[in-house]
């Protein structure tokens, strides 16, 4: 699917909080859960911007805006992100993954079985993280890095845990 649009809109938060006085668009190419996209983004658009605002994938989440809380966490080429610091601009040809795609399934339905959260808010950037942990080697997946850039309000990180181990296990 491609998608062609204007410069974004300003939807969840407006214009003058941390935002950059421009009306630059950029076009921009890049997939996402295996998707293609073609878009005009701003010089200060975020990836969350792009993700949540214009694809309208809800799971990548904004709660703090400053990367610490964790729950707008998506793979870059691999790599797990805040998406509230990443400049979309940076992601031109990049393949995105988020919580809604297929890849990470196996994670999300080791979640669903330890029920491992309560209102769910910070599940996707939780989700992202582990599968990111878990296309390491053996030696060098580390549990306690991979879940410690990430709050969960709802404090359910025994289960999360336990989802976690169990994902090691299998
Ligand atoms: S919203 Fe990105 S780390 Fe909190
Ligand atoms: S399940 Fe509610 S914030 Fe984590």
């Amino acid at each position: 699917m491609t998608e062609s649009a204007s410069a974004p809109g300003r939807e969840r938060r407006p214009p003058y909080v941390g935002r950059l006085v421009t009306e630059s668009a950029f076009p921009l190419t890049l997939r996402v859960d295996g998707v293609g996209h073609e878009l005009l983004v701003g010089a200060d658009d975020t990836l969350l911007d792009v993700l949540h605002d214009r694809l309208r994938l809800h799971s990548c989440r904004e709660t703090c805006g400053i990367g610490v809380c964790g729950s707008c966490t998506v793979r870059v080429d691999g790599r797990a992100v805040s998406a509230c610091l990443t400049m979309a601009f940076t992601c031109a040809d990049a393949d995105v993954e988020t919580a809604e795609g297929t890849a990470v399934e196996r994670v999300r339905q080791a979640f669903l079985d330890h029920q491992a959260f309560q209102c769910s808010y910070c599940t996707p950037g939780f989700v992202m993280s582990v599968a990111a942990m878990l296309d390491e080697p053996t030696e060098r997946r580390d549990v306690d890095a991979a879940l410690s850039g990430h709050l969960c309000r709802c404090a359910s990180y025994r289960q999360i845990r336990a989802a976690v181990e169990e994902l090691l296990d299998t």
